[in-house]
């Protein structure tokens, strides 16, 4: 804790939109925070504004006056970034052009104290692309804030190649002074927060790209099932296509075309086409004064005039709640709709594979809510028989959302998605299991952390989907990692990082 106890004086420089955020952290935290832009006028109203935001905080009793006035002390806007300056810390956050960077911190390495540690908040340059430009590129390591500062409080640690070994622990002392919870992260493509959200976002846009589902199906069912507090493509509209489509394609080409990282052309077309999302007033849906355009859910058909046998006592239950006619026999009748609810296959392979009649089946998804089930549909079914499983499944009060049958349906997929792509990253040790759950809850928002959430629907489950996905269809984006496979097979929780041989030796 040392260090992190010492600092006194900090050094912002970028006084944008993260480097404001930065400054009004260390200022409540109790540094001395010098604030520094290329353009004056950025400082200025930097400091206007953090000077509003304490008032705010007073004002909802999170500070008192005295606080606020005393951290309003300790900003000290300067006017130059290469001022002559006493200071522990720096932390850049210019604009993101690595040249730009390795400009200012070669500068600023003449003019700081040498104990001065110097920290960047890139979010996908390399850190160790610019600590090269230091003379002593071991006092430099990435500090990776998220946006909005004050609210997300994860920052990630991230020491480059020749980091000295000390600093990213003083940094993460740092950051809890902060008031923030700090994870370590490795300097590769993405780090971990934004390599860990490309399972959602890169499923979702192949599951659209299948016709498996409309957006808005895709981000009922991932709200409503999942439990996010915002869809994908709600979630590409709010950050906007110029942010999000950059960033899959800087993630996937730092790691040399893995498939599994694979971008969309749907986003690249959009993003060509201006359709970036809110700040355009249209993207995945249009805005009409700021307000999201929601297509109405369409209408279940009314009438239930077939008998439902399902594989699955628990949804046969239900259904004979809602005053569904069921059939609990061993084989449906030759009336009876049939609705098999398997985890990784498609509901034509469920059925054919348990001899079940293909045309008056369907599949139901078994992580269905009590808020909403997915009913998947495949190009064999009878129309009249996938009618009335549709009317069945509204019965029983839950919205349905009607899908193109595939291996996984939707939510499923999305969520197979979003734990292999956490347990490549546990894998390739770019990040603890504790840290990659931490940082996905905080900053992604998801319900639970990836591989907790694994773990929770079954290792094996979530296998099984993948191995569906890849035998049909042949893509090796959906390769299961290694970590997934291994604790599947011996039975081991995905939080956990087992005996390693070093555990063996010591
Ligand atoms: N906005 C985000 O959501 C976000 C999240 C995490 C990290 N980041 C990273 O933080 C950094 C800053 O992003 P931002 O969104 O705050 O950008 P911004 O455009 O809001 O602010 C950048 C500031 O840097 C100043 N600047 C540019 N070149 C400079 C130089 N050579 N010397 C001094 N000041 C200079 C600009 O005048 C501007 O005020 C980038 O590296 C970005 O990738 C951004």
């Amino acid at each position: 804790m040392q260090w992190a106890e010492q600092v006194s004086a900090v050094r912002v420089i970028g006084t944008g939109v993260m480097g404001r955020g930065i400054a009004q952290i260390a200022a409540a935290a109790g540094l001395a925070v010098e604030l520094a832009d290329a353009r004056a006028e950025a400082v200025t109203s930097a400091v206007d504004q953090i000077g509003r935001m304490f008032d705010k905080l007073v004002g909802k009793g999170r500070m008192t006056a005295e606080q606020a006035a005393a951290a309003r002390e300790r900003l000290r806007p300067v006017d130059s970034p290469l001022a002559p300056t006493e200071c522990d810390l720096v932390v850049e956050a210019v604009r993101e052009d690595l040249a730009t960077k390795r400009e200012l911190f070669a500068e600023l390495e003449k003019i700081c104290p040498a104990r001065a540690v110097f920290a960047t908040n890139t979010s996908s340059l390399q850190v160790t692309s610019i600590a090269t430009a230091l003379d002593d590129p071991s006092r430099l390591a990435g500090l990776h804030f998220f946006n909005p500062v004050p609210l997300m409080r994860l920052v990630e640690v991230i020491p480059g190649a020749r980091t000295a070994a000390w600093i990213p622990d003083a940094l993460v002392d740092l950051v809890r002074r902060l008031g923030h919870t700090p994870v370590r992260a490795t300097d590769t493509p993405g780090f971990l927060v934004n390599h860990a959200g490309r399972g959602l976002i890169t499923e979702a846009l192949q599951v659209l790209a299948e016709g498996v589902a409309t957006t808005s199906d895709v981000d009922r069912i991932c709200r409503d099932v999942l439990g996010l507090r915002m869809g994908p493509f709600e979630l590409m509209d709010l950050t906007g296509l110029d942010v999000t489509h950059p960033a899959m394609e800087s993630i996937w080409t730092g790691y040399y075309g893995d498939p599994r990282l694979r971008p969309s052309p749907i986003t690249r077309t959009r993003l060509e086409a201006g359709l970036l999302g809110r700040k355009t007033g249209e993207g995945f849906y249009a805005y009409v004064d700021g307000v999201k355009q929601e297509e109405p859910e369409p209408q279940a058909p009314e009438a239930v005039a077939r008998p439902v046998w399902s594989d699955s006592a628990d949804l046969l239950d239900v259904l004979a709640g809602a005053g569904v006619q069921v059939e609990r026999g061993p084989e449906p009748s030759a009336e009876a709709v049939v609705l098999v609810t398997p985890y990784g296959h498609s509901a034509a392979t469920a059925a054919r594979s348990a001899d079940l009649p293909v045309a008056r089946a369907c599949g139901v998804d078994p992580l269905s809510t009590e808020a909403r089930c997915t009913l998947s549909v495949h190009p064999a079914c009878d129309a009249e028989f996938a009618r009335s499983a549709w009317a069945a499944l509204a019965a029983t009060g839950r919205a349905v959302t009607v899908v193109r049958d595939s291996p996984g349906m939707v939510a499923q997929r999305i969520l197979a998605a979003i734990v292999n792509t956490s347990c490549f990253i546990a894998e390739q040790r770019l990040a603890s299991p504790a840290d990659i759950d931490t940082a996905v809850r905080i900053a992604l928002g998801y319900p639970r952390g990836p591989l907790e959430w694994g773990q929770q629907v079954g290792p094996r489950r979530v296998l099984s989907v993948l191995r569906a996905l890849q035998s049909a269809t042949g893509d090796p984006r959906y390769r299961p990692s290694r970590w997934l496979v291994e604790r599947a097979e011996l039975g081991l929780d995905l939080t956990e990082t087992g005996t390693t041989p070093q555990d063996l030796l010591t």
